[in-house]
């Protein structure tokens, strides 16, 4: 709008200007020729004003719109395009800018495309990872993968926004990557554990969470691997966390883990059937599982058909 006024002020100046220097001329030759040359020189004036007006406007109006246009791409409207004409050097400016916001967009884009393949790449280096582990213990083949995609499911069902349902995707792949560390013959063991064995079996949590540590992308998947088997009532490992100080990536994990584990078929003990699965399930609620979780996971499996009798999938 300043820029505005002063076009105004500066073609008014250009209008009064002569109009006064005529006043000054006439004003020798009398009333009569005075009182004309006003009338005409009012008339001039209003028509000077009307064409300022229409002036200021053209040069205001496209910049008005280059503003915009710069405020939408901060926004991130990459791509935004403002109107241009004629050959003035307004409409090369909006020309330029239009070339920049196609740059910008064609950039933004790339990015995208990067980022999205970034990430994809990084999802198969963990699945490849975490199929490295399951293969250490036959019984175990395909837990992971499975859940993850439990574990997903019921963050949705938690309402979860889409950032920490990839963190729960991550959680979920990598939540047994300790095992790495602890023996084969211990893992695969059909036997009753030691105590010095069991040991070595709840080392996986902290290892897991040590070997993710320097790792930037899995940083905020560190809680559901660390904490994955600490309990609701504070009797898990390995902090013996209690309630809400448990992550709730990591008692989602958990009971996601949990549905796994004891439907699959393991050294020391058969698949249960999905009903027995539930009902393990309903009586951890409140005990290993946080209520809310145990009731989430509950909604899943129905809407997945995993609530009935039939055989184990
Ligand atoms: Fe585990």
């Amino acid at each position: 709008m300043k820029l505005f006024r002063v076009l105004f002020l500066l073609v008014l100046l250009a209008a009064v200007a002569p109009l006064a220097m005529l006043v000054l001329v006439l004003r020798a030759n009398g009333v009569d020729a005075l009182r004309s040359s006003l009338s005409a020189g009012a008339s001039a004036v209003l028509v000077a004003l009307l064409i300022s007006l229409v002036m200021a406007r053209r040069v205001t109006r496209p910049l008005d719109e280059l503003v915009t246009g710069a405020l939408d791409i901060a926004r991130g409207r990459f791509g935004r395009q403002v109107a241009h004409a004629g050959r003035t050097e307004l409409s090369d400016l909006a020309y330029t800018f239009n070339f920049m916001s196609t740059q910008l967009d064609q950039y933004n884009k790339e990015n995208a495309r990067l980022y999205a393949a970034l990430e994809r790449g990084y999802l198969e280096t963990i699945r490849a990872l975490a199929s490295a582990i399951d293969a250490k213990d036959p019984y175990t083949r395909g837990h992971s993968d499975r859940v993850a995609k439990l574990a997903v499911e019921i963050g949705r069902e938690l309402g979860l926004d889409a950032a920490t349902l990839r963190v729960l995707e991550f959680g979920g792949i990598l939540h047994d990557v300790g095992k790495i560390g602890v023996p084969e013959r211990v893992l695969g063991k059909p036997a009753r554990l030691t105590a010095e064995e069991f040991d070595l079996v709840r080392s996986h949590a902290a290892i897991g969470a040590e070997i993710i540590d320097g790792v930037e992308f899995l940083k905020s998947a560190e809680p559901a691997i660390r904490h994955h088997h600490e309990r609701w009532d504070g009797g898990g490992y390995p902090d013996g966390l209690r309630g809400d100080s448990i992550p709730l990536i990591a008692r989602i994990v958990n009971a996601a883990d949990t549905w796994d584990a004891c439907t699959s078929e393991r050294p020391y003990h058969r698949a249960a059937t999905h009903r027995e699965g539930l009902t393990i399930l309903a009586q951890s609620r409140g005990l290993q599982l946080d209520p809310n979780v145990h009731d989430a996971i509950l909604r899943v499996l129905v809407r997945l058909g995993k609530s009935d009798d039939g055989a184990v999938a």
